[in-house]
C-alpha cells in the first residue's frame, strides 16, 4: 500500500477544537486529519479535489486574530494553527479522536 502522506521531516502542533495533535508539516490539513484518524478519515464522503466542500473548517492562524474558513483538502498544514469549527462530516470523522482524554 502506498504512503498518503507527503514526505515531512518533522510533525506540526495544531489544535481542533481546542485539543493538541501533532500533525506531518507539508500536507494538507485534511490529510494531517486522516493521520490523526487514519480508520475513519479515508471512508469519509470526501472527493480530496476542492468540489464536495465537505471538508470545510473555520481556522485562526498563529499570527492574525480573524477567523478564516478554508478547505481542508486545498489548505496546507501550518505549525500554530487552530481549527475552531468542523464541518459535520470532519465532525463525525474525528469524533473519537476529539473525545479521547
Ligand atoms: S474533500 Fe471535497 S472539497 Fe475538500
Amino acid at each position: 500500500m502506498s504512503d498518503p502522506f507527503r514526505p515531512y521531516e518533522r510533525l506540526v502542533e495544531i489544535r481542533i477544537l481546542g485539543r493538541k495533535f501533532l500533525v506531518p508539516e507539508k500536507n494538507s490539513l485534511l490529510r494531517c486529519f486522516q493521520f490523526i484518524s487514519p480508520e475513519t478519515v479515508p471512508y469519509g464522503r470526501f472527493c480530496w479535489n476542492q468540489e464536495c466542500q465537505y471538508c470545510r473548517v473555520e481556522c485562526q492562524f498563529p499570527d492574525s486574530a480573524t477567523p478564516a474558513t478554508l478547505l481542508s483538502c486545498k489548505f496546507l498544514v501550518c505549525e500554530g494553527l487552530r481549527v475552531t469549527a468542523l464541518s459535520d462530516e470532519l465532525r463525525r470523522c474525528l469524533k473519537d479522536k476529539l473525545a479521547r482524554k
